[in-house]
C-alpha cells in the first residue's frame, strides 16, 4: 500500500506531476530543450518575482552547498556559517570541506539565527560570505530573512548564502526584496515534485566572485554554468530533461495558486498541526514565533514511541518523520509542504489521536 508522505521530503506528488515525465525525450542540444529550460526559468522568475540569475541542476540540494563553497568566497577569506540544527551544520562542513576558513555563529538548537546577531560579527570581522538556513528542516525553526537581508546588504563584500530547501515554494521567499545573493533549494519538498533537481538564484554579485575564485571545479562550476546558458541558453552538462519536463508542469499549476495563496495554505497547514500538537500536551521545538510553515518539530513531551506509531500509519497508508539525527525520539516530525491541503494534515492528525488515544 503507497504511504501518503507526510515527511519533510520527498513529499507527495500529485499524478499528473508525475505522468509529465513521460513525454519523449529531446536532444539537450535542440531547440526543443532551450524552449523546455526557457519555459522552467520564466515560470521560476515569475514565481520568485526576481530579476536575479535562475539555474536548475541535475543533482540534490547539497549541490548547491559545494557551488557556494566553490564560488562564493575568495582564496584567505572567511565564511560566517550560522548554525542551528543538522543542515545549517552540514553547510559549515560544506564551506570548510571546499577549503574555506569559517567562523561559526551557533545558538541552541530550537532557536532562530537573529539579524543582530549578524551584525555583531560583520562589526569584528571581515566575511566573504555569511551562510543561513531559512527552514532548519531538523529542528523546525524558520528565520526572518528579510531582516538577516537587510543587515547583510550594509557590507557590499559580505554575500548571503540561504538554504531554502525546505522551504522554497511553500514559505514566502522573494531573492530581490530579501535581497539574499544565493538561494538554493530541492524539488522534492515545498515544489512537490520527485528528487533529482536543484534549483538556485543568485545575483550578479555572486558571478563578479566567482570569477574572482581560481578553483571552482567542474560540475559545481557556476560561473561556467552561467556562461554557457548566457552563450546558449542550455546546461554545460545533460539536464535531467523527464524531471525538467514535470518541474515546468508543476511550475504552471503553482503560478495558477499564486505564491501568496501558496504560502497561505503552507501557513494554515502549520497552524493547524502546531495548534494540535499544543491542544494535545505536546510543545513546539522551535522558539515562539519561529515556527516553520512547511514543517512542524514537535517536542515529544508524551514519550511516545515514533516507530510504532509510523507502523500502525503504514498500515492505514500514511508516514510521518522522527526527529533527526540528535533529535530522534525526543521529536517527532510532520511535514506539511508541496501539495498538501489542510484535509490531508486534519486526516492525519485524526489518525494519530486516534492511534495514541489522545
Ligand atoms: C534544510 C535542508 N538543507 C539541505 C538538505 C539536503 O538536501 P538534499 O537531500 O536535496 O541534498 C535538506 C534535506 O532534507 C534540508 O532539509
Amino acid at each position: 500500500m503507497h504511504r501518503k508522505l507526510f515527511i519533510p521530503g520527498p513529499t507527495e506528488v500529485e499524478k499528473d506531476v508525475l505522468e509529465a515525465q513521460l513525454k519523449p525525450m529531446i536532444g539537450h542540444r535542440h531547440k526543443d530543450f532551450t524552449a523546455l529550460y526557457a519555459s522552467v526559468l520564466g515560470q521560476l522568475k515569475e514565481f520568485f518575482n526576481t530579476s536575479q540569475h535562475i539555474v536548475v541542476i541535475a543533482a540534490s540540494g547539497s549541490i548547491a552547498m559545494d557551488i557556494a563553497g566553490r564560488n562564493l568566497v575568495r582564496a584567505g577569506r572567511k565564511t560566517l556559517c550560522c548554525i542551528n540544527g543538522s543542515f545549517s551544520d552540514r553547510m559549515s562542513k560544506a564551506i570548510k570541506g571546499c577549503g574555506n576558513e569559517i567562523d561559526i555563529l551557533e545558538v541552541e538548537w530550537g532557536q532562530a539565527i537573529k539579524p543582530e546577531m549578524i551584525e555583531e560579527k560583520l562589526k569584528e570581522n571581515e566575511y566573504d560570505l555569511v551562510t543561513v538556513c531559512q527552514n532548519e528542516t531538523s529542528t523546525g525553526v524558520k528565520c526572518d530573512l528579510k531582516a538577516i537581508g537587510e543587515v547583510i546588504n550594509k557590507y557590499p563584500n559580505t554575500l548571503l548564502s540561504v538554504d531554502a530547501v525546505s522551504s522554497l515554494g511553500g514559505d514566502l521567499i522573494f531573492p530581490d526584496e530579501m535581497k539574499t545573493d544565493f538561494v538554493f533549494a530541492s524539488t522534492q519538498k515545498a515544489f512537490a515534485m520527485p528528487p533529482g533537481l536543484a534549483i538556485v538564484i543568485y545575483s550578479d554579485d555572486v558571478i563578479t566572485r566567482g570569477n574572482e575564485v581560481k578553483s571552482r571545479g567542474l560540475y559545481t562550476d557556476l560561473v561556467q554554468i552561467h556562461n554557457y546558458f548566457e552563450k546558449k541558453q542550455q546546461t554545460p552538462s545533460t539536464p535531467a530533461i523527464s524531471l525538467l519536463n514535470a518541474l515546468d508542469y508543476q511550475l504552471g499549476k503553482m503560478l495558477k495558486e499564486g505564491a501568496v495563496n501558496r504560502y497561505k495554505r503552507h501557513l494554515e497547514m502549520a497552524e493547524y498541526t502546531q495548534k494540535w500538537a499544543l491542544d494535545n500536551g505536546f510543545k513546539l521545538f522551535a522558539e515562539d514565533g519561529y515556527a516553520s510553515v512547511t514543517v512542524s518539530t514537535i517536542e515529544n513531551t508524551l514519550n511516545k514511541d515514533i516507530g510504532e506509531l509510523n507502523k500502525t500509519l503504514a498500515e492505514r497508508g500514511m508516514e510521518i518523520a522522527n526527529g533527526y539525527g540528535p533529535l530522534k525520539g525526543k521529536t517527532f516530525r510532520i511535514g506539511h509542504m508541496g501539495d498538501h491541503t489542510l484535509d490531508s494534515i486534519k486526516e492525519l492528525l485524526d489518525n494519530i489521536t486516534e492511534i495514541w488515544n489522545l
